[in-house]
């Protein structure tokens, strides 16, 4: 069994409510049409009537519950809930309900955050930003952690480097700049991300263009500092550095560079120092070595909430909801 079918098995055990809130995209209403068919999860597409006869038309949606966000029996009580939570920010009855209409996203946050939903798949046809922010704004981080992030989970074809050639890369997709005590936490909670998802034990690897001190530079210490915090702070942990890629992946290399190092050549779990490092990192790999990137999943959210890609097809979206189930499972 393939790794997103093992996902899917998973999903289906437990199942959880996923809203998708783009109900302007056909792929939302074909994604759908195979979750509630395969059963991976109870799905909610919020949208108009017009919106579901213009986009739905020719899916069968037996089986997918539709939330029409302008006629909606629990919309007053998310109204009420994104004042609470944000009257502080300005925003009063008539910005609230103003922005749920106009931001659907908004209103698939609330629906979780009120405990209607468990979590929410979006960003087929939205920026990672306006996908993330409502997230951000509303469902907030989960307890003693202080900054989402992304990872990518990889799987790469034919072989045998991380485990078996599956990776989680991280941040590849949410911050665009992190200092030492930043890098450490994602360091740490993408060790748990690669433990509940692939189910074995992570091997941490904090990358740079420096191993063990063979540069010099701000940037490297910056790397070097992150690896004492999060020894530090998680002393059961796997976790080395600064290495850099090929010390981490590759047994020779990694003997030569690093020797001692519990973690040179055996990685899984990359670490990046940077945004641009990490979102160029996992498209290098998913298109010169066909690897499939399941992601971004975003790691730290009290409850989850995950980004699509543009250029998602409707399998990818079933994909992502079956990761998004299974984090509700473990929220
Ligand atoms: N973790 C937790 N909370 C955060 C984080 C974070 N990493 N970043 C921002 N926040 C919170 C803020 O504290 C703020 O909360 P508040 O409103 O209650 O005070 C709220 O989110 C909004 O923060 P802003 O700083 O105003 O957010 P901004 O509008 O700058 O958006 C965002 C934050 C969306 C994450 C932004 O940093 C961003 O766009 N990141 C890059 C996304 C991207 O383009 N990735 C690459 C493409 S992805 C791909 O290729 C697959």
């Amino acid at each position: 069994m393939g790794f997103i079918d093992e996902l899917k098995a998973k999903a289906k055990a437990d199942k959880k409510t996923i809203v998708l809130p783009e109900s302007m995209d056909k792929r939302t209403f074909e994604a759908a049409s195979k979750i509630a068919k395969e059963g991976i999860a109870d799905v909610v597409i919020i949208g108009t009537q017009e919106e579901i006869g213009k986009n739905g038309a020719g899916y069968d949606l037996s089986g997918v519950r539709i939330v029409d966000p302008f006629n909606d029996p629990n919309k007053q009580k998310y109204i009420d809930k994104f004042v609470e939570l944000r009257a502080k920010k300005g925003v009063t009855p008539e910005s609230a309900k103003e922005q749920m209409e106009k931001d659907y996203m908004y209103y698939a946050c609330l629906m979780c955050k009120c405990g209607d939903a468990d979590g929410v798949v979006s960003g087929a046809c939205h920026s990672t930003g306006n996908t993330i922010r409502p997230a951000l704004q509303l469902l907030k981080t989960k307890p003693g952690i202080n900054s989402v992030s992304g990872f990518f989970l990889m799987e790469v074809p034919d072989c045998t480097l991380g485990y078996n050639g599956l990776f989680v890369f991280a941040d590849c997709a949410v911050n665009v700049d992190f200092d030492s005590q930043k890098l450490a936490e994602i360091a740490a909670v993408s060790a748990e991300s690669f433990r509940s998802f692939v189910g074995a034990e992570p091997k941490v690897a904090m990358l740079s263009y420096s191993t063990k001190g063979s540069a010099k530079h701000d940037d490297v210490t910056k790397v070097s500092d992150a690896v004492a915090i999060v020894k530090e702070k998680c002393p059961d942990l796997c976790v080395d550095g600064e290495l850099q890629l090929d010390a981490a992946l590759v047994e020779s290399v990694g003997q030569l560079k690093a020797p001692g190092s519990p973690v040179a050549g055996h990685a899984n779990t990359l670490v990046f120092p940077s945004l641009e490092a990490g979102n160029i990192g996992y498209k290098l790999v998913q298109r010169l070595a066909k690897a499939n990137a399941y992601g971004p999943v975003l790691q730290g959210l009290a409850m989850p909430v995950n980004d699509l890609s543009r250029g998602c097809s409707a399998d990818d979206i079933v994909g992502v909801v079956a990761m998004t189930a299974v984090q509700a499972q473990q929220a």
